[in-house]
């Protein structure tokens, strides 16, 4: 489903992004792990043509999203969900109406069916119908990233990218996103990366897991492959996550 060749990026004379292949075959969730500022957002947004790379092919479903324009990118973009870090819900709306909103954005479709799809989502999210017409301000942390994610795929994306759902969440509520990440994926064959820096989570969710360090792949591959890494830099970095919770 995505396919990233050779991908190099810099800023001026500051380079992030160097040499990065990747590969995401469909279903899958690829877990991009790495400290802060190596690369993980900056490679994210290429998947979505946000940032154009220097050198390097980002294949989404078949197609090379680098050279496209305003349209083709547009179309391609329906193939995705995204969830930021912030859930990023409009404050003014209730959750019904927030999880509707990129239905309404973009097609004509009935009150009826945009009902039906809402609430399968909210469903699949474990919000109550008591939800639907809460403001944000009057929800948990925990219920507002729900939210987000169910206006993340009610469109019944074919990609969702996450970047950092976890960070600042604490452990229940971030068991309670890993939860709901897997059931869109399980339900909905949903194809997911997510940027994380938190260890226990990855491996949580993972299918596979790329190691990114100053802007290359250091170590790619299942979870367990990723762990028994003989590369110094990912050692220490499993080492204090698995030393530390032994
Ligand atoms: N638009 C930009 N212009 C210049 N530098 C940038 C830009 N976007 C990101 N960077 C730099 O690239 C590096 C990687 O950033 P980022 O991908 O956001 O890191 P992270 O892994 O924490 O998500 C950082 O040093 C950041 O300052
Ligand atoms: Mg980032």
């Amino acid at each position: 489903m995505i396919e990233i060749v050779d991908l190099h990026k810099s800023f001026g004379d500051y380079t992030v992004l160097k040499g990065i292949n990747l590969s995401v075959p469909a279903g899958n969730t690829c877990v991009i792990l790495g400290g802060s500022g190596s690369g993980k957002t900056v490679l994210m947004k290429h998947m979505i043509g946000l940032l154009k790379p220097d050198q390097g092919q980002v294949i989404i479903d078949g197609e090379d999203v680098v050279p496209m324009g305003p349209e083709d990118l547009e179309r391609m973009r329906h193939k995705f969900g995204m969830v930021f870090q912030a859930a990023a819900l409009f404050d003014s709306m209730d959750v019904y109406d927030n999880v509707a909103f990129p239905l309404r954005e973009h097609r004509g479709i009935s009150e009826e069916e945009i009902q039906k799809l809402v609430r399968s989502k909210l469903d699949l999210m474990g919000l109550p119908r008591a939800s639907e017409r809460k403001f944000p301000a009057d929800l948990s942390g925990g219920m507002r990233k729900r939210v987000g994610l169910a206006r993340a795929i009610v469109m019944n994306p074919k990609i969702v990218l996450y970047d950092e759902p976890t960070t600042g969440l604490d452990p229940i509520t971030t068991d309670y996103v890993d939860e709901m990440i897997l059931a869109a994926q399980k339900e909905l064959g949903i194809t997911s990366v997510v940027i994380s820096h938190d260890i226990a989570s990855a491996f949580n969710i993972a299918d596979q897991i790329a190691f990114l360090s100053k802007g290359v792949i250091l170590e790619q591959g299942s979870p367990e492959q990723v762990r028994a890494s003989k590369h110094p830099a990912v050692e220490i970095f499993m080492q204090t996550w698995f030393g530390k919770n032994d």
